[in-house]
């Protein structure tokens, strides 16, 4: 492929923006031909990626599949996996719709309250900043890289997606903390199964898992299967138990399951 990479993403330590000068058609056609070139970009950028010129996949919904599938020969049927219908793509099952429209309808988290942090920028730090996840980590396997298309992006100032590095949160571990957290592994559970950082400090017993709920054991530090950069695997709050008490969560639009590279969210 052909592609102009600048990188970070502005303002940003990760990331970058890939130019192909083309049509969305044109980008994928030309990821098909070099299957290796993205992945390995993704990598490179240390799992974000901003592709602009997309803006074909609004009415071509197909081709945000044969991207995914560029990065790993296991695209979900979303029929399939136990999701609410209304968030499935009318047409494309392999898309997950997210939305606070109808027919999905769902509602937004709750802003930061501050809404803004005290340099004046949007916050990120637990606890003003809740929900930092890694998508869908209860599941078996658990994906390895999201794909987001915005169809309609939200207003400036709202609707905000943030993105964080794995790698770089664990290289920024002080030592002790670093030797704590190695070898530990989590059990991370679905929301909805009782197992909140809410309800476990409320001291309810949790209810059983339904057979297809029961959690999922996933290392604390894992290595990225291509760059070998250790990286830390986990959630906040809500949806995730550790083996030591602790409690973190989970995630939403994806379209690829692969196994070579892996994008992840985290507290930083
Ligand atoms: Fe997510």
């Amino acid at each position: 492929m052909n592609l102009v990479r600048e990188a970070p993403l502005p303002g940003a330590s990760f990331g970058a923006t890939l130019r192909q000068g083309g049509t969305a058609h044109a980008v994928v056609a030309a990821a098909e031909r070099d299957p290796a070139a993205l992945p390995a970009a993704l990598a490179e950028a240390g799992g974000l990626l901003l592709i602009p010129g997309m803006n074909a996949i609004a009415d071509e919904a197909d081709l945000l599949v044969r991207l995914s599938r560029v990065f790993g020969p296991e695209v979900e049927d979303y029929r399939h996996t136990l999701t609410d219908l209304k968030s499935v793509h009318p047409s494309v099952p392999e898309i997950l719709l997210v939305s606070n429209m109808p027919p999905v309808a769902k509602a937004p988290p709750k802003r930061p309250d501050p809404p803004l942090a005290a340099d004046g920028l949007i916050p990120t730090q637990y606890p003003h900043r809740r929900g930092w996840h890694t998508d869908q980590s209860y599941r078996r396997p658990p994906p390895d890289i999201s794909l987001f298309y915005a169809v309609t992006p939200s207003a400036p100032g709202s609707g905000q997606t943030l993105f964080a590095n794995g790698t770089l949160a664990y290289d920024a571990l002080p030592a002790g903390l670093k030797a704590r957290v190695e070898g530990l592994e989590g059990l991370h559970a679905q929301p909805g199964t009782g197992r909140s950082r809410e309800a476990a400090l409320s001291g309810a017993k949790p209810r059983a898992f339904a057979v297809h709920e029961r959690s999922q054991r996933q290392p604390v530090v894992r290595p990225h299967p291509m760059t070998g950069g250790r990286a830390l695997y986990l959630c906040e709050g809500a949806r995730w138990t550790g083996s030591k008490g602790r409690s973190w969560g989970w995630s939403r639009v994806r379209t690829a399951r692969a196994r070579r590279c892996s994008t992840r969210s985290w507290r930083t």
